[in-house]
């Protein structure tokens, strides 16, 4: 379930396990309707091996795994352990098989060739530090890894939800009646080998190996030279498999094989567009020469293109740059397929291919390439040498793409990258360890976030209703929880920030405190039929205090909850020194024994949810939700820009937005928030190195697959519940039609369509003006961009949102108005 990848880091090449894949995983797993693995290619040989393990399990994607005893030859010296430190992911890492000396596998598998996949968790296991793992892997006549230092390669690798764990994957080829053995040789007599799971699964035989009945106009393009053959007698190593411009796809969505597209966006260098998915109106149609277990389906209907940048700038390229280890040929293959409704004839889209700069395609049309058919995949395969200058440890491998200049559209697009190293004449594929970096730019970058205010916050508290969703994010916080008390710290670089730190440090002169006694006298002895909400945090109450002068909200966390402490502490801290008209404003707090509450202006209007709907409050007028999000523009701007530090909220949504008596909206629940240094640049990025929170529907794609949380995240989530306000729904409806399915989806898609008015709420059909209407989506939609640096900032919120009621008021004035039922504010 792990997936390849390598990233830059300082000046090193490093290939790593993404940490992350498990949250995303747990995610669209979640979110069923994702992923629905089409076994359309049935294996032969399917083999999951957990070493030293003496049990099978499976997990979460799917994968089965087995004990690894009978597969191990029997001269072997090498024992089973638990790791010391427990995995925080998934998969065969709950075990491992270590030795001093050469240990091998031998499996039993059918002729042809195989996926190999290995998996090693870099810590430390009773009796064999961590730091002296260093070992060559054979496979048949093939170097897979050589003198492979673990730790040095976990800890080059600087992704955040990297947690030691690293993953290679290899294709071999097995001759008739041979057993595909595996053998680990340890470097130095003080140093060992281990492993912890192997995978094998047979692939189609010419999926990747040249077919040698192949038309030569069909083989590999050798860049720079003719062309290419990838035969029986090549090992290859995966280096990426990219799906390109959307999430991720796991091992349980491929075609039977358990590859994992992982996602591109940390390789596209020059800026582009996502585009909207294509839908699933069009069936594909897969043909011999691109059968249909090449990729996923899914993976056939979006893809990255140019946007407007092409018809900007004619030799504007839309660029790729992958790092490679120097010395190797490398088989690169794009996958392709025109669904643009737009194209229907020859002609219409045509653009240019450049790797390393070599022209290697002039003209791709793939309309024309698939017999003038539309949802016709198509790959095509190249290969390019990249030779090893002077003891130079990098490289990388560039692919451009732009418009042909006599192209009607100008655009390019692609769908999928793979990557593959081939084996050199010695049967190696190995590369160079990374470069020991003991302070690498980033890690100074770190050091300095750690010294900062940064806080490392986990909150399950959160919305006072919406339960499923609830339950949900709780389950996969907890998830998280485990991984983060599991952290394995072997490097500087590290994420450790004030984790550890246990004192309540509160800001009391900000801030009340009650005893408990108060508290109990609040609510008549937490009686339940004061309870006003509900979540997994524990209760909300309503409560008078001050002999029954005021009203507040009186929020319980469940009693002796040890995790929800620093959330506790997250949400005084963050929330007490804020003062703003458009900001619950926290009143105290009791914490006592095992009491932990906190008490809120009581805020008698509910959610913004409980207002839009599932409910049967009376529906709130367009003039009333645009002044809402006015509302909560102006509160999440002064928490950008107002307070003395950034704050970013990370769980804004309908839910977390309070209404008051006069129906003001005060942005509500913090436990989620961060805080950062402000920059007096347009973007803080506060952080990089943390886990993905927040609620599902409303997450920042830039902040769940690079971690790249900024002010801009919550810009995302904003017009996220914008459009929520706009259409009167959940941002994920299970329920509704694909299409429909995500709001945000749709909301594209009919924006593109100019058939806005089917999103508007059934409530509002009718009643608002079509600039404002216009003006609105066009806002919500720039919050949703894909590059944060393009969404608007809060403040521009704040000022295009009026704008928006001004367009709604100049129509107003001039017709009639309005389901009215409260009066207007402010
Ligand atoms: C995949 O293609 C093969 C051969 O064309 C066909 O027999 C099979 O039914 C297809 N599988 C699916 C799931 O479409
Ligand atoms: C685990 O699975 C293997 C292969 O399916 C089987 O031979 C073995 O008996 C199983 N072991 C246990 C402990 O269930
Ligand atoms: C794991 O085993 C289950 C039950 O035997 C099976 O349904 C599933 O397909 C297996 N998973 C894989 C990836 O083979
Ligand atoms: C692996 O690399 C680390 C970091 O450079 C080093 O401290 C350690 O000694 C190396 N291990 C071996 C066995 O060479
Ligand atoms: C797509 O395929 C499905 C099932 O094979 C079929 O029911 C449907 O009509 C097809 N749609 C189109 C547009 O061809
Ligand atoms: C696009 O790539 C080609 C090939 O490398 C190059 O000649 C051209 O200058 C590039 N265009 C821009 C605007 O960089």
């Amino acid at each position: 379930m792990l997936l390849q990848l390598q990233i830059i880091h300082g000046s090193t090449v490093s290939r790593i396990g993404l940490g992350t894949i498990l949250l995303l995983l747990f995610l669209l797993l979640c979110l069923s309707f994702y992923c629905i693995g089409d076994d359309i290619y049935r294996p032969n040989d399917l083999f999951g091996i957990s070493c030293g393990s003496s049990t099978n399990f499976s997990t979460l994607d799917t994968r089965n795994w087995t004990a690894d005893i009978k597969f191990l030859s029997p001269t072997h010296q090498a024992v089973a352990a638990p790791p010391l430190t427990p995995s925080t992911q998934q998969g065969p890492y709950n075990s491992a098989r270590l030795s001093q000396s050469q240990f091998t596998y031998s499996f039993p598998v059918t002729p042809g060739p195989k996926f190999l996949r290995l998996f090693f968790f870099s810590t430390s296991y009773p009796n064999f530090d961590r730091s002296k793992a260093c070992f060559t892997v054979q496979a048949g006549p093939y170097t897979l890894l050589q003198d492979f230092n673990a730790s040095l390669n976990a800890d080059a690798d600087d992704d955040p939800g990297n947690t030691n764990v690293l993953f290679r994957e290899f294709c071999v080829h097995v001759g008739d009646g041979e057993r595909l053995k595996i053998t680990f040789i340890p470097s130095a007599t003080d140093s060992y080998a281990f492993i912890n799971g192997i995978e094998i699964v047979s692939m189609p035989s010419y999926l990747y190996y040249t077919n040698p009945k192949v038309h030569t106009a069909e083989l590999p393009r050798f860049v720079g030279g003719e062309t290419y053959e990838v035969d029986n007698n090549s090992a290859l190593e995966t280096m990426y498999r990219l799906r390109c411009g959307d999430a991720i796809i796991p091992a349980s969505g491929d075609t039977g094989m358990l590859r994992i597209w992982d996602v591109d966006t940390k390789y596209v260098i020059s800026q582009s567009v996502e585009s909207i998915d294509f839908g699933h109106k069009t069936n594909l149609s897969f043909t011999e020469k691109t059968p249909n277990y090449t990729a996923p389906d899914l993976l056939y209907r979006s893809l990255r293109n140019m946007g407007p940048n092409a018809s900007i700038n004619i030799s504007f390229n839309l660029t790729w740059r992958l790092p490679v280890d120097p010395g190797f040929t490398y088989m690169l293959r794009l996958h392709f397929c025109q669904l643009n409704p737009l194209v229907n004839q020859s002609g219409d889209m045509i653009f240019l291919i450049f790797i390393q700069d070599h022209l290697v395609e002039n003209m791709v049309d793939i309309f024309s390439w698939t017999d003038k058919q539309r949802g016709v995949p198509v790959v095509r395969d190249y290969a390019v040498n990249i030779s090893a200058k002077g003891n130079q440890k990098k490289a990388y491998i560039s692919l451009k793409m732009r418009p042909h200049p006599q192209s009607k559209i100008m655009d390019a697009q692609l769908n999928a990258i793979e990557l593959f190293k081939i084996n050199d004449p010695t049967g190696n594929l190995a590369g160079p360890d990374p470069d020991h970096l003991p302070q690498t730019p980033n890690d100074q970058m770190s050091t300095k976030k750690n010294n900062s205010t940064m806080r490392t916050l986990v909150s399950v508290a959160g919305a006072v209703s919406s339960v499923v969703l609830f339950s949900f994010i709780i389950a996969f916080l907890l998830i998280k929880r485990r991984k983060n008390v599991a952290v394995n710290k072997g490097s500087s670089k590290k994420y450790r920030t004030s984790r550890g730190s246990s004192s309540l440090s509160i800001p009391t002169d900000l801030c009340r405190h009650f005893s408990i006694a108060e508290m109990r006298a609040a609510t008549n002895n937490f009686d339940e039929v004061f309870v006003v909400g509900v979540g997994g945090f524990g209760n909300v109450y309503k409560g008078q205090i001050d002999n029954g002068s005021t009203t507040v909200a009186i929020k319980r966390l469940k009693p002796g909850s040890r995790q929800g402490i620093r959330e506790f502490r997250n949400e005084i801290q963050t929330l007490s020194p804020l003062r703003h008209p458009n900001i619950v404003s926290l009143i105290g707090y009791c914490y006592e024994g095992n009491e932990m509450i906190l008490v809120y202006d009581f805020m008698d209007h509910g959610s913004l949810r409980d207002h839009l709907y599932d409910t049967d409050n009376p529906s709130l007028s367009w003039k009333h939700r645009l002044q809402i999000c006015i509302d909560v523009a102006r509160g999440l701007h002064y928490l950008h820009r107002g307070a003395k530090q950034v704050i970013i909220h990370r769980d804004v949504k309908s839910t977390n937005i309070l209404l008051d008596e006069k129906w003001v909206a005060k942005v509500s629940d913090f436990g989620l928030s961060r805080i950062g240094e402000p920059t007096g640049i347009s973007m803080s990025i506060v952080s990089v190195n943390t886990e993905v929170k927040g609620s599902i529907g409303y997450l920042d794609p830039e902040y769940y697959k690079r971690f790249l949380l900024t002010e801009k995240s919550d810009v995302y989530s904003l017009g996220v519940m914008l459009l929520e306000v706009l259409s009167g729904r959940q941002p994920l409806l299970h329920s509704e039609e694909k299409q429909r399915m995500s709001l945000v989806k749709w909301a594209k898609h009919c924006y593109e369509n100019g058939s806005l008015t089917e999103i508007v709420d059934e409530e509002l059909k009718g009643k608002l003006a079509p600039q404002c209407l216009r003006k609105f989506v066009e806002v919500a939609l720039s919050c949703l961009l894909e590059d944060g640096t393009q969404r608007p900032s809060m403040n521009d919120l704040v000022e295009l949102l009026e704008f928006a009621l001004q367009l709604q008021d100049d129509v107003v004035n001039c017709a009639v108005e309005s389901p009215v039922n409260f009066e207007d504010v402010q």
